[in-house]
């Protein structure tokens, strides 16, 4: 498998004023909790927005003694967690009770999304969502838009606002969704494009093609993105696929001649590295194989999947494919990428396999920035990364400090926060260095 490695999301001129940060640091390059380094007294020198340093506080301090120190004591300092699959639109109907996927949609956030065509409200919620996932600890998400292209304005001029690093898009739908959020093929192609050159790689934002799904996309439709995301093979693609078994079951009664839920978007062109797949829960023998080959992304989403009841995940695809991690709010049921990992390893708890503290925490940062290709500006803890960070609280709750109390290792320190925590673990976070 080829590393995808996204060169568009150039680095703006970053300032922020040179600073060490000492608390717990934890190094991870892999999954592998034997290649992770940890130090409870160590320290990040970050300086114009990205990290300089990373070791023991001790050696940092002596070596730049002029520079101001932030001692966060015993709490841990880690890359901020990147959501690679989210809704913004979908942020006010969190937690909306009790449908499946197409009720939920038709019910809940079909005319929810209506709204955005609103720009003042697409602001608002803009605004809204970031002051959320940024409280969460989210440095850098992947978010689908509404139709309208004032949703997709109104994040990125957000986005830019706060410095943070963002890709969104544009869902594009032409069939089977209320007749205020349809577009056509070619308004889909003419919209994207232009929001394509108003925004993809300025700054640290990016544009992701985002046909929503197949449900509610022709052929033509689908055709159409591919052939832009040929034109614009430096953008991502993100879409859904088999989610729900009902859902796959409606795909084959639309599209009787494609082989497979996946084959409707390979054959339009739409599968490749930068490909994106949302949830990938019920997959075929060959579509497993092509996403394989093709080093597309699978993007898990466990608080979805349990909230609208659509599967277990097979956490072992790691092993072979590109996966990273993601709230998919509204459908998922937390904004919290605490508690999307802690809902990660229950799914793999039922299907038998146990994730360590290492791989969740990996999925949540190393593994994402990976799957967005990004992987060489953030998601990882070292020299040359940007300085997107999260201090986390270890004793944030008097239930979780109990049990980090009597933790022997790191490990055992973490995972009560990992399982239990929320947005009171989250202490500090850095974007692009400065403290938010
Ligand atoms: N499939 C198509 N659209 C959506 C969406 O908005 N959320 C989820 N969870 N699945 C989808
Ligand atoms: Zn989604």
């Amino acid at each position: 498998m080829d590393n995808l490695n996204v060169t568009w999301l150039s680095c703006p001129t970053m300032t922020s004023t040179p600073e060490i940060l000492v608390g717990q640091t934890l190094v991870l390059s892999t999954a592998d909790p034997a290649t992770a380094q940890h130090d409870s007294r160590g320290a990040v020198l970050i300086a114009d927005g990205k990290v300089q340093a990373v070791g023991p506080a001790g050696d940092i301090r002596r070596a730049h003694p002029d520079v101001p120190v932030t001692d966060h004591r015993d709490r841990l300092i880690l890359p901020g967690f990147i959501d690679a699959h989210v809704h913004y639109p979908q942020t006010a109907i969190i937690a909306s009770w009790g449908k499946r996927l197409i009720d939920w949609l038709n019910t809940y956030t079909f005319p929810e999304e209506m709204r955005f065509g609103d720009p003042d409200y697409a602001e608002e919620i803009a605004a809204r969502f970031f002051d959320i996932s940024l409280g969460n600890g989210t440095t850098t998400v992947a978010t689908y838009c509404t139709s309208h292209p004032e949703s997709v304005t109104a994040f990125f001029t957000e986005a830019e606002r706060r410095g943070v690093r963002a890709i969104a898009g544009k869902t594009c739908m032409d069939r089977n969704a209320p007749e205020a959020l349809l577009d056509t093929a070619a308004r889909a192609y003419d919209e994207s494009k232009a929001l394509i050159a108003a925004w993809h790689g300025r700054g640290r934002l990016g544009y992701a093609i985002t046909p929503r799904f197949t449900p509610t996309s022709t052929d033509e439709q689908l055709h159409a993105l591919g052939a832009l995301w040929a034109e614009h093979p430096d953008c991502l693609m993100q879409t859904h696929l088999s989610e729900q078994t009902d859902e796959i079951a409606w795909v084959r009664e639309l599209c009787p001649d494609a082989r497979d839920y996946l084959d409707t978007y390979e054959a339009a062109g739409l599968l490749g590295p930068g490909g994106l797949f949302g949830h990938a829960i019920h997959l075929t023998d060959r579509e497993k194989d092509r996403l394989r080959e093709t080093g597309a992304a699978l993007i898990h989403c466990p608080t979805s999947n349990t909230f609208i009841g659509s599967g277990l995940f097979d956490m072992s695809l790691a092993r072979t494919h590109r996966v990273g991690l993601a709230t998919d709010t509204g459908g998922g049921s937390s904004f919290s990428m605490l508690r999307t990992m802690a809902a990660a390893y229950e799914i793999a708890q039922l299907r038998g396999q146990s994730l360590h503290p290492a791989e969740l925490l990996w999925l949540a940062t190393g593994a994402s920035a990976a799957a967005l290709g990004q992987q060489h500006r953030v998601g990882q803890l070292k020299p040359g990364m940007e300085a997107d960070l999260v201090v986390l609280d270890l004793a944030s709750t008097p239930a979780i400090k109990q049990r980090a109390d009597r933790a022997d290792t790191i490990w055992e320190t973490v995972f009560p926060t990992i399982m239990m925590g929320d947005d009171r673990a989250i202490h500090a976070v850095y974007v692009a260095g400065n403290r938010v």
